[in-house]
This record gives C-alpha cells, sequence and structure tokens, in this order.
C-alpha cells in the first residue's frame, strides 16, 4: 500500500503560495483548506485562489472543502479541475448524489468526518466514494494536538475498505508530525496532510522524505 504525503498550505505564507509550492515538491499531493467562516469558525480561500493554484501547481490538488451547503459548492470546486475534491458529510443533505457529481466532474470524490461524527453508517457507501477523511483535530486551524482517540474509527474503516477490496484512499488530517504519523499509519491511514510539520520544517522536502519513511514502516 503506498504511503501519499500532502502537506496543507494553511501553513504556507499565503503572500508567496508559488514559491511555497516549489518548497514540497517531494509531495504527492497539495492539500488545500477551503473554509468559509461558518461550517467552521475561521475562513481561508476560495474559488478565485484554487484555480490560481490549479494553474501553477505541479502536484495534484486535494481540495478540503470545510464549508456549508456541500451539495451546492463541491461540484462547482470540481469544475476547477481539482484532482480530488472533499466535502464534509456533516455539511451535505445528499452524500452519494454529490460524489457522483464529483466523480462526473473528473475529480475524486472523498467524504471527511468530523471528530465527533461517526463513520460507521457511511461505510456502506464506500464504492461511491475514492477516500475517507478521518480528521484526527476539530476542523478549523492548523497548530492542534492529534486526536489519538479517533484511531478506533480508523481501524474500522480501514477493515470495512479492505473486506470492500476496493481501491479507497484513508486519509488523516491534524496534527501529523514525526512523532503521530505512525500511530495512524498503523491504524491504516495511506495518505497523511501534514500542515505545520512540513512548512513549519527548516527543509520541507527532508520532512516530508521524513514522514513518508515513518509511515511506510507500518504499512504492507
Ligand atoms: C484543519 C485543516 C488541516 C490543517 C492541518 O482544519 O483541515 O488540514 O491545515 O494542520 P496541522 O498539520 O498543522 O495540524
Ligand atoms: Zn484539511
Amino acid at each position: 500500500m503506498p504511503v501519499r504525503i500532502d502537506p496543507s498550505i494553511l501553513a504556507a505564507d499565503f503572500a508567496n503560495l508559488e514559491s511555497e509550492l516549489g518548497r514540497i515538491r517531494t509531495a504527492d499531493l497539495v492539500h488545500v483548506d477551503v473554509m468559509d467562516n461558518h461550517f467552521v469558525p475561521n475562513l481561508t480561500l476560495g474559488l478565485p485562489v484554487v484555480e490560481s493554484l490549479q494553474r501553477v501547481s505541479t502536484l495534484p490538488l486535494d481540495l478540503h472543502l470545510m464549508i456549508s451547503d456541500a451539495d451546492r459548492w463541491a461540484p462547482v470546486y470540481a469544475e476547477t479541475g481539482a484532482f480530488s475534491v472533499t466535502f464534509h458529510a456533516e455539511a451535505a443533505d445528499d452524500v452519494v448524489g454529490t460524489a457522483r457529481q464529483l466523480r462526473d466532474r473528473g475529480a475524486r470524490a472523498g467524504l471527511a468526518v468530523k471528530p465527533g461524527t461517526d463513520i460507521d453508517s457511511y461505510l456502506e457507501l464506500l464504492p461511491e466514494f475514492d477516500m475517507l477523511l478521518i480528521m484526527t483535530v476539530e476542523p478549523g486551524f492548523g497548530g492542534q494536538s492529534f486526536m489519538a482517540e479517533m484511531m478506533p474509527k480508523l481501524r474500522r474503516a480501514s477493515a470495512a475498505v479492505a473486506k470492500s477490496g476496493l481501491d479507497v484512499w484513508l486519509q488523516v488530517d491534524g496534527g501529523i508530525s514525526a512523532q503521530t504519523i505512525e500511530i495512524a499509519a498503523e491504524a491504516g491511514a495511506d495518505t497523511f496532510v501534514a500542515g505545520s510539520a512540513v512548512f513549519g520544517a527548516e527543509n520541507a522536502a527532508e520532512q516530508i522524505t521524513l514522514l513518508r519513511e515513518l509511515a511506510a514502516k507500518h504499512t504492507h
């Protein structure tokens, strides 16, 4: 099972996003946190910035939408040509219909759950999704502490994916660092978002390599 390292540009210098992308060329994806100050108590960036990133990024964009009314907005984000669009289960009325609209527009469809939202009722929908995102912090801010208590949820998702035989990626987001990535990898994650750990490092490319090596010790 491959390991994917997905730096979150939330921790990058927003005045210099293009050069910040240059620091993470060894990554697999670029994680872009879209927040609307409604679904979460923070505001980051929206469509114009996503479109500009799409033009300059050599890595695929992994959009994490922390916005209300996902049914309406997630397909619009998919139309930017993003590689992957993840919306929150708590923000959608029609989870399956929205996932299908993402795939129709050529994007991978991701479903995210907040720490307080169970995953079990969504596991029967696995064929509709390309990725599940198990949040390991409350969404809204970078630099928070990893919630190890989410690992049982991750293990259940991992078991369901294995049983299904489907190639659904399992992503974790929040507090991932050299100290925590092995815990998440051992519990079944294969796609690791890391904001402050990567962009806060002196050498971001080296940090990405380190994270990948640590995670790879636990994937088979
Ligand atoms: C939090 C965001 C994360 C955040 C992670 O709501 O979804 O992607 O950037 O930041 P770190 O890695 O610093 O916890
Ligand atoms: Zn995120």
